[in-house]
């Protein structure tokens, strides 16, 4: 079980996620657990991340197994929750994830939303979610929930980057992949920064995804290494 986060909002897990998703063997499912930025729809409100990783599953999980957690406005989503007077927490989070057939996944991956230390309100933080999680399956099925990191390039992403990783592992979960998207078609010096972090970053390396002004799941997957994860 893989948990996506980035370096920040619009740093590609849904790009990476996806890919990583259309490379993945056997049965496997993408969830969006907390989104906010919807569509309202006949059926409800609808995301598009969460309709990306759902395009590159195969277990026929419904919308809201997917995205159990939806607001209508792209802000952050304890500020939408309180608006509707909604209260997040780590645990029901998890307790949807674990409602659905996650565990009977070959691959299953869970996008998270904004970066690691998403805030959820109460002192409670996504990343919270994400350790729980990993609590439940070591004692359920001796695995772990490996962390994916997406490194949006983009100038200040070293900054961002080793913050991140150092506070993952910090939180006592385990990195298993990174990978280097360049968001910023016009970054100065990529190779020197992507250099400056592959030496930097002690983690496995997936990858780096160019700046693709077609982006697609199918054109980012061509330039990652899902073999490094296993
Ligand atoms: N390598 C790339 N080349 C070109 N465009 C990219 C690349 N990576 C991401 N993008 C574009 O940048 C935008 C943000 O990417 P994406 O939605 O994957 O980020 P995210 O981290 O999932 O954001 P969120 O925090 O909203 O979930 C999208 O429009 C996406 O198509
Ligand atoms: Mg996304």
């Amino acid at each position: 079980m893989y948990f996506v986060t980035g370096t920040d909002t619009d740093s590609g897990k849904t790009l990476i996620s996806s890919a990583l998703l259309s490379l993945a063997q056997g049965n496997k499912c993408g969830f969006k657990p907390i989104a906010s930025g919807c569509v309202l729809t006949p059926d409800g409100l609808r995301n598009p991340d969460a309709q990306a990783l759902m395009a590159q599953s195969n277990m026929g999980l419904s919308y809201q197994q997917v995205n159990p957690i939806a607001f209508d406005p792209a802000i952050a989503p304890h500020i939408a929750a309180a608006q509707i007077d909604v209260t997040l927490s780590a645990s029901k989070v998890v307790e949807a994830l674990l409602a659905t057939p996650i565990l009977a996944a070959d691959f299953a991956l869970i996008e998270g939303a904004g970066g690691w230390r998403l805030p959820l309100g109460n002192n409670q933080y996504l990343s919270d979610s994400v350790k729980q999680l990993d609590a439940y399956v070591q004692t359920h099925n001796a695995e772990r929930v490996g962390v994916i990191l997406v490194v949006g390039m983009k100038l200040g992403c070293l900054n961002h980057a080793l913050l991140t990783l150092q506070a993952i592992e910090a939180d006592g979960l385990k990195v298993v992949g990174w990978v280097a998207n360049q968001v910023d078609a016009n970054m100065s010096e990529i190779a020197a920064n992507l250099a400056s972090l592959q030496q930097m970053m002690t983690v496995p390396y997936l990858g780096y995804v160019p700046y693709l002004p077609q982006a697609s799941a199918e054109l980012a997957a061509k330039h990652l290494d899902i073999a490094q994860l296993s």
